[in-house]
């Protein structure tokens, strides 16, 4: 067949072109794209950061939750693009896809694996990062609150607490996280016995497809509203914000700390809390943090038990219940301070006494450190005999934290099908193992081996087959996806413990929204492969 003289005009064109086009650097690409699919005349320039920009590794870093992904040969991204708005991030999902570009979403850089600003296997790659995205509209009339996910859960409770001293959101306890991971993730906090979790108290929202159409609940329809209230982040698109239901707090509520250590029957009362601390009053709410002491100044260490708590009343109730439940504790009307709730998120994140809330709005976190982090879900207590194997083992690393939290009331309540996050009835309590350290020149390895080590240690005393873990702990020695060659098998390994049954919905969802597998990480959701379509 002659080749028509048009068609060698094309590929002449094309030879011509092409060298051209390619050696433009992509974030010109990336830039044109966007004035083409953008119907602003907005000057994309200005919140595009590479790094020949001087701000860059201050953008990057600003919300990097964990040092160990921030060091100079941790893979960088080309650049990082700040949307303003909503219109900005669909032509940035068309463009990325026409472009070929590896997308990073992130929104407030909690990740325990970095995931959210750093792709070690699949490069080049981009950061979108939604910390500019920042609204927030409370209707206490409605009891509703329409939230954009750059914003912390900090500052979402002060907004509320602007406006009411009577209404509240049950989610993280720790306050500097991003609305966007953690929502998607599940978002535990110190109501979550009452209320649940923070995605089970999500009413709408808004997600920008992989096509870069912007959709609420019913334009998604409730299969894809399911996945995104704690399928995990970064599978299924870009959430820019969520309606929230704001649940009742009264006007009085009790916290205390009662540390207790082995010298004080530390075991034995961690026994009884173990017992009890899932079947307490809804309102009453244990977690445990678990580290090692000093004794005395000539180095004789020991365990001490912190029992770190809110309860939703006044003291005088809260001491009747103790009396009843957990005398162990021997909790005093000295140890209860009365607040309201908004003091109470502030006691409860660890800062230190008397903050004021308004520290939320500055959204800094000065604890960052380098850490690695497991998680597990325990069915019943661990014998006082496995708890004193397990002191020993903190003892061989420098800070180890072990916390423990009391599940129970709403979260038995809730179907594990109701959301994907499955971990409800019959878990007495989450475990987290903890290593973090300040020091850039610490042996990494070592403190990632004691996790592993630890780890082992407890597995015949938590949940088995699958042994389950909390997705927003994200934990990469659970298994990763290979490459955008994500393999189905793979990729359950640490679905199941995730999500359990729910997996598997979640990756119909996956298949059916995202079929080419757009939105993808190490651990994201996989599409079915097409022979099993
Ligand atoms: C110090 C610390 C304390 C913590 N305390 C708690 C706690 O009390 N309770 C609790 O439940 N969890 C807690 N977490 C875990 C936390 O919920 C998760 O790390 C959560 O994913 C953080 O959300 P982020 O937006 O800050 O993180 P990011 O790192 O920005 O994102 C996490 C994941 O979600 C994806 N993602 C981010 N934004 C979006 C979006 N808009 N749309 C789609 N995908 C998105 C990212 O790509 C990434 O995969 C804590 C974590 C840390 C580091
Ligand atoms: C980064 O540098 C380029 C080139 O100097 C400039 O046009 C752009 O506005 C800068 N970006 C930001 C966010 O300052
Ligand atoms: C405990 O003692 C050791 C050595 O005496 C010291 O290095 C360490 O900082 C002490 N830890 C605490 C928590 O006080
Ligand atoms: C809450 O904390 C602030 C700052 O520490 C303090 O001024 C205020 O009195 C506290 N409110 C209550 C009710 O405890
Ligand atoms: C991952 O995929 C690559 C090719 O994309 C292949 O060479 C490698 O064997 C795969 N690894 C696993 C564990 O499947
Ligand atoms: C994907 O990985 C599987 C094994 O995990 C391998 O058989 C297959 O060839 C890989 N495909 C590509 C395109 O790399």
């Amino acid at each position: 067949m002659v080749p028509s003289r048009s068609s060698i005009l094309s590929i002449l064109v094309v030879l011509l072109l092409s060298p051209f086009i390619v050696s433009l650097p992509i974030q010109d690409r990336f830039l044109k794209c966007l004035s083409k699919y953008s119907d602003t005349s907005f000057p994309f320039s200005t919140v595009l950061y590479t790094p020949q920009n001087s701000s860059f590794t201050t953008v990057l870093q600003s919300s990097a939750q964990n040092l160990r992904f921030t060091s100079p040969s941790v893979p960088k991204p080309e650049f990082i693009f700040t949307p303003l708005q909503e219109s900005h991030i669909q032509a940035v999902v068309i463009c990325s896809k026409q472009l070929g570009i590896h997308l990073r979403v992130r929104s407030g850089g909690h990740d325990y694996e970095g995931l959210s600003y750093v792709s070690e296997i699949e490069k080049p790659f981009v950061v979108v990062d939604l910390a500019k995205l920042r609204s927030i509209s409370v209707d206490i009339e409605h009891n509703s609150a329409w939230v954009q996910v750059g914003v912390t859960n900090g500052e979402l409770y002060y907004r509320i607490s602007e406006k009411s001293k009577t209404h509240g959101f049950p989610a993280g306890t720790c306050t500097s996280l991003g609305m966007g991971g953690h929502i998607s993730g599940g978002a535990y906090g110190a109501m979550l016995r009452k209320y649940g979790l923070g995605a089970d108290n999500v009413v709408d929202a808004h997600l920008i497809d992989v096509h870069g159409r912007l959709l609420n609940r019913k334009l998604m329809g409730e299969d894809l509203f399911w996945a995104i209230r704690g399928g995990a982040g970064g599978s299924f698109g870009i959430v820019t914000a969520w309606k929230l239901k704001l649940v009742p707090v009264p006007s009085t509520v009790t916290v205390f700390t009662v540390t207790k250590t082995l010298e004080q029957g530390a075991t034995k009362i961690l026994y009884r809390w173990q017992e009890i601390a899932d079947k307490l009053d809804e309102d009453l709410f244990i977690k445990v943090l678990i580290q090692t002491a000093n004794v005395t100044s000539q180095g004789k260490r020991t365990i001490a038990t912190s029992y770190n708590s809110l309860f939703l009343g006044d003291a005088r109730r809260l001491l009747q219940i103790m009396q009843r439940s957990f005398p162990e504790l021997g909790l005093t009307r000295k140890d209860c301070i009365e607040t309201n709730w908004i003091n109470s998120t502030v006691f409860m994140a660890l800062l230190q006494n008397n903050t004021p809330p308004e520290v939320f709005l500055q959204r800094k976190d000065p604890n960052r450190r380098y850490f690695k982090a497991k998680s597990d879900y325990a069915k019943k207590p661990v014998s006082e005999k496995a708890l004193e194997g397990l002191w020993e083992k903190l003892f061989e690393v420098e800070s180890p934290l072990v916390v423990f939290t009391p599940y129970g009331g709403m979260m038995s309540q809730i179907s594990e099908s109701q959301t994907p996050f499955p971990h409800r009835k019959g878990t007495k309590f989450m475990i987290l193992y903890y290593t973090g350290w300040q020091d850039a020149k610490e042996n990494v390895a070592k403190h990632i081996d004691w996790t592993r080590m630890v780890y082992n240690y407890m597995k015949p005393y938590v949940s088995k087959n699958p042994r389950e873990a909390y997705a927003n702990y994200r934990d990469l020695d659970l298994g990763m996806n290979n490459n955008s060659n994500t393999s189905f098998v793979e990729a359950s390994a640490f679905g199941t413990k995730y999500f359990k049954d729910n997996f598997y919905r979640l990756v119909h969802v996956k298949t059916k929204v995202d079929p080419d597998n757009f939105f993808r990480h190490e651990q994201s959701i996989p599409p079915l492969p097409l022979h099993m379509r």
